[in-house]
């Protein structure tokens, strides 16, 4: 097995070993990430690989798209952990810059993606998306991918960037990998670790519900109605449900009535402390 991928801090270095892989015709695929890593990361990595010659994966828990009540001082960290599952799937670089490498003292712009941003996260986290756009934007003019891999958890952020790269013609392909989910059907994220005994047996309603929203719009069905069973089922079992909706799945448009696009149902909620998100898409009529 090679070693541990190569971790490097600042922008100059990342840009030095990126120009050397250009020179030999590779292609590159960045996996931003904010660390703690899990199957889902771990899964984009591999889609990654697929893809591209050379992989970087970037950690840097980005304080610029947490408000000041959130979880940025206890997100979860894990550098020896992330190291070790990055080595085991032979990552090429590792870009982990420290705060001021991203954000100097006097830092002064930030990109704001409106429309797609207007709802569902958006709404309850105003100051999340531009905080994302932001960094994922100096990543990219950072780094220069061909390809940049995000996951489709975060299926609101992943349009939200595809169309930050496109309106500032930044030449990257930004793609989805799909949902890793636990055996249960929670989907895998860093914050499940927060999750009590009790909250993580309660959290796989959460996609439960979702899933047989999406089914029942398959088949027939008001979306009016079936939100609200689906409110009523999470209220009751704990969660606070934040939004509990059905979208147009390529620019979020939010739907009624009945499916006739290709469509998600959308949520969130907190369930203690804990804000879980999950998507799935209606599948198509048959
Ligand atoms: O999805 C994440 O982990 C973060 O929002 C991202 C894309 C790495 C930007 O900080």
């Amino acid at each position: 097995m090679s070693g541990a991928p190569k971790t490097i801090v600042t922008v100059a270095e990342l840009r030095t070993i990126i120009a050397l892989w250009r020179g030999h015709g590779d292609k590159i695929a960045l996996v931003p990430t904010m660390g703690a890593l899990h199957e889902g990361h771990l899964s984009l990595v591999r889609l990654a690989k697929k893809n591209a010659d050379k992989v970087v994966v970037s950690i840097f828990v980005n304080p610029a798209q947490f408000a000041p009540h959130e979880d940025l001082a206890t997100y979860p960290r894990d550098e020896a952990g992330d190291m070790e599952k990055l080595q085991a799937l032979g990552t090429d670089l590792v870009f982990a810059p420290a705060g001021t490498e991203m954000y100097p003292p006097d830092f002064s712009t930030h990109i704001e993606v409106t429309e797609l941003t207007n709802g569902l996260c958006g709404r309850s986290r105003p100051h999340f998306f531009g905080g994302v756009a932001t960094v994922v934007a100096k990543l990219f003019l950072q780094c220069l991918p061909d390809m940049a891999i995000f996951g489709e958890k975060d299926y609101q952020q992943l349009l939200v960037i595809r169309r930050m790269a496109r309106d500032l013609d930044i030449p990257v392909n930004v793609l989805g990998g799909p949902i890793i989910r636990e055996r249960d059907g929670l989907a895998m994220s860093s914050r499940n670790a927060y999750l009590t005994k009790d909250e993580r047996a309660r959290a796989p309603l959460l996609f439960k519900t979702v899933t047989r929203i999406a089914k029942a719009l398959s088949q027939d069905g008001e979306i009016s109605e079936h939100i609200q069973s689906g409110r009523a089922a999470l209220a009751d079992a704990g969660f606070d449900v934040d939004y509990l909706e059905v979208r147009n799945a390529d620019d979020l448009t939010p739907l009624a009535g009945s499916v006739a696009e290709p469509a998600r149902v959308f949520a969130a909620a907190l369930l203690g402390k804990t804000r879980l998100i999950d998507n799935v898409a209606v599948p198509e009529k048959k």
